[in-house]
């Protein structure tokens, strides 16, 4: 098993996120990431540096090759979970666990009562990743997006906070030195 760890996303990560951006076509739907400066941006924005989102890294050999982000909805205690993997560590259940920590984790001492996320119907990898991770199925968006000329379907997903833990293994992480999603550090 491949050894990973989990924490919050640095902004001198930027590096690694145009290494993995880099590495596949599939990255280019997740973000703007072309080059270092827009590489700078993202991981300025996925950091909540200036937004209301954040983003941890799964490290291996101290680079960040994939990412798990919730965009925060304070109002209704919601999270809009995303996830990105580098092409060249896929298939190893490391987006599984790292999705599968931080939504424990944001469900608990993250403050945050419900998750949701959303996939094309032909990206069925990330459906894994997000039922192996405790989410339940909760329907189809029909023909939300329009991706090379064709209407494609979006299922979506949400989770709990009083939802079964999933029984997936977490990945190791320093959880209480996270500061919360909501209240006076979010
Ligand atoms: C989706 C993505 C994050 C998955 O990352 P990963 O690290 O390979 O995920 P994991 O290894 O944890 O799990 C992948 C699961 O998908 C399954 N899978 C992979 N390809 C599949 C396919 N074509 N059909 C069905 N299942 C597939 C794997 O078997 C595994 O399931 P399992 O745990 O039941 O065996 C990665 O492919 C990626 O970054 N894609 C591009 C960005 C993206 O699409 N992000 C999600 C946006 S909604």
């Amino acid at each position: 098993m491949t050894l990973a760890t989990l924490r919050p996303l640095q902004l001198q990560d930027a590096g690694d996120v145009l290494a993995a951006f880099s590495s596949a076509p599939d990255m280019a739907r997740q973000g703007d990431v072309r080059d270092e400066a827009s590489a700078a941006a993202y991981t300025r924005w996925a950091s909540g540096v200036d937004s209301a989102t954040r983003a941890f890294g799964i490290v291996v050999v101290d680079h960040v090759v994939g990412c798990v982000g919730i965009s925060i909805d304070r109002v209704n205690l919601v999270g809009w979970v995303w996830y990105w993997m580098h092409a060249e560590h896929r298939g190893k259940g490391l987006t599984s666990r790292a999705t599968t920590t931080v939504a424990n984790w944001a469900l608990g001492e993250g403050g945050l009562e419900r998750l949701e996320l959303g996939h094309r119907a032909n990206n069925p990898a990330s459906g894994r990743v997000a039922l192996v991770a405790g989410f339940t199925w909760e329907g189809v968006e029909r023909g939300k997006f329009l991706i090379d000329g064709e209407r494609l379907d979006v299922r979506t997903y949400g989770r709990l906070h009083d939802d079964p833990v999933p029984t997936c293994e977490t990945l190791a992480a320093d959880t209480s030195t996270w500061p919360p999603l909501i209240g006076e550090h979010s």
